[in-house]
């Protein structure tokens, strides 16, 4: 169904940490989708934000030595300022500390309250802080949290329950006829695994005599909510929020692996107790590692998001996670391979094409582009970029940008041979060759108009100056299924190049 609008999540982050390269990949990820699909004619739209509440924040912020909502507005502030520094543009940035988020979470309470899927109970558990959940005793390793390596706490106390078990069978048989809801695949058979297990009801209450830092119970004031109960939820207020509450049944969550069983097992038996339309699907990824470690602020290996920027330039730094990692797969981050990468695709395959055709243009053409005249070498390489434009559509729909981009590379590729192979600068010494050469030079200036097209939702701000440096307005950028031909009429000017991507000199 084309029309349907499309609402993608990143996880809100924890304020603990600043932000990071694990937060910028689902960032990057959510922005590229919906600049895809908004140029594909949906409506678009991405929430991403910051979760604020429960054991984990109140700890950081007494470490620090501030109250929890001074700690978490100058965090989450830190997270709103660096996603508007790079470019990644949510349509709305929620956080869990917003009044009409706490309402709604109340709201919620009450109303599974109401319907008798809330009970009163002493509890004993064991409680990973890092991950602000209870662990059977069969999920540690060693006894230790399988994520944060850390043994769990003892807890016992009395609480509130919510009968998350009454919702298991539901649950259980939606992933086992729709598996789509999970993916990639592998994801849902660790959650049908989990599901064949008695899931238990869940603890969705702090007592506030250990813990007040978090949004109190509707019905008993000497209580606070779970945080990840309430931090699910930020999912369905933020568009209530953003005034955009019909997005909601079109949800896909974009998660790490380590969150998998809060978003395939707590959520959605949340969301039928709630009665809410369930979301899409779940998207998983994998991790980002260094020297095969998983990043993280404990491991102490932490990559920044504006100095990468700074260093390298945002353009790069997305090309890089998208092209890097196979959407749901682990991958290694290194500034080296990143430099490879910025060299080998971006400045020479791209880059150098742009300023070599743009040059002879200017060069021998004053930059006026000339009239085409294709045969057989030109009709292949407009069938190589339809091609890539297929590929990339639909490799890109399916979250394997990796392929998307490989796609887009190959056809590049052939342009560059192109190049070489035509050789116009050699053909550019004889007077008689002259529409020849400009010949090839427009069909290369097509070439990049597409590259420019096909590439913007990856690399929109190269996007935007290679539209320029064509003499394009940006607003083309959009109009993907322009025929080739029609972008440069006769008199169009081309403007001198600029140099996209400089190459980074590799440290000896
Ligand atoms: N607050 C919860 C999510 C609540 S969503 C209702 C949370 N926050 S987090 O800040 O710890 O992590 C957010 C996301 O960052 C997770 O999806 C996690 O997988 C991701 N990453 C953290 N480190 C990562 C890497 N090194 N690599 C890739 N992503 C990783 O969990």
């Amino acid at each position: 169904m084309p029309d349907e609008p499309i609402y993608f999540t990143t996880p809100i982050y924890y304020v603990n940490a600043e932000p990071h390269l694990g937060h910028t990949y689902t960032t990057v990820v959510a922005d590229t989708l919906v600049r895809f699909w908004r140029q594909r004619g949906r409506d678009a739209f991405f929430v991403t934000g910051t979760d604020e509440h429960g054991d984990k924040i109140a700890q950081a912020a007494a470490k620090a030595g501030v109250e929890p909502k001074a700690f978490a507005d100058r965090v989450s502030g830190l997270f709103r300022s660096t996603w508007e520094q790079t470019g990644l543009r949510p349509g709305w940035f929620v956080r869990t500390t917003d009044p009409a988020h706490m309402a709604f979470v109340q709201d919620v309470l009450r109303r599974i309250h109401a319907r008798g899927d809330v009970y009163f109970s002493s509890y004993r558990g064991l409680y990973c802080t890092g991950c602000e959940r209870f662990y059977q005793e069969r999920e540690l390793i060693d006894g230790v949290c399988p994520d944060h390596r850390t043994p769990p706490t003892e807890i016992a106390e009395e609480n509130y329950f919510f009968r998350m078990q009454r919702y298991q069978e539901r649950i259980l048989a939606l992933y086992e006829s729709e598996p789509e809801r999970i993916t990639p695949d592998g994801y849902r058979r660790e959650v049908l695994a989990l599901l064949r297990e008695p899931i238990g009801d869940l603890c969705i209450s702090r007592p506030k005599s250990r813990l007040e830092w978090g949004i109190e119970l509707p019905f008993d004031d000497r209580f606070v909510t779970y945080v990840w109960f309430d931090a699910l939820l930020s999912y369905v207020s933020a568009v209530e929020s953003a005034g955009r509450p019909e997005l909601w049944p079109h949800v896909r969550h974009l998660i790490g692996k380590d969150i998998l069983k809060t978003h395939a097992i707590y959520w959605p038996t949340m969301l039928l107790a709630a009665e809410l339309p369930l979301f899409r699907a779940l998207h998983v990824h994998g991790y980002w590692q260094m020297d095969q470690a998983k990043m993280s602020k404990s491991l102490g290996n932490v990559v920044r998001p504006l100095d990468v920027q700074a260093r390298f330039g945002m353009d790069a730094f997305r090309y890089f996670l998208l092209r890097e990692m196979a959407f749901g797969h682990d991958a290694e981050f290194s500034e080296a391979a990143l430099v490879t990468r910025l060299n080998a695709d971006l400045a020479n395959g791209l880059g150098n094409l742009a300023s070599r055709v743009l040059a002879m243009q200017q060069r021998y053409f004053g930059g006026t582009v000339q009239p085409l005249d294709p045969g057989p070498p030109e009709l292949a390489l407009r069938e190589a970029f339809a091609g890539a434009r297929r590929d990339f559509d639909h490799h890109v729909a399916r979250l394997a940008f990796h392929r998307g981009l490989e796609a887009v590379w190959r056809a590049l590729d052939l342009a560059n041979k192109y190049v070489t192979d035509t050789a116009p600068f050699r053909l550019a010494k004889d007077p008689a060759q002259r529409p020849r050469v400009g010949a090839i030079l427009h069909e290369l200036c097509e070439v990049l108009r597409v590259s420019g097209q096909l590439l913007a939702p990856v690399l929109p701000e190269t996007a935007a100056r290679l539209f320029a440096q064509l003499g394009l307005p940006e607003t083309d950028l959009a109009d993907l299924d322009r025929p080739w031909g029609a972008s440069f009429p006769p008199g169009h000017h081309t403007r001198p190049p600029e140099a996209l991507f400089p190459r980074v000199d590799t440290p000896a």
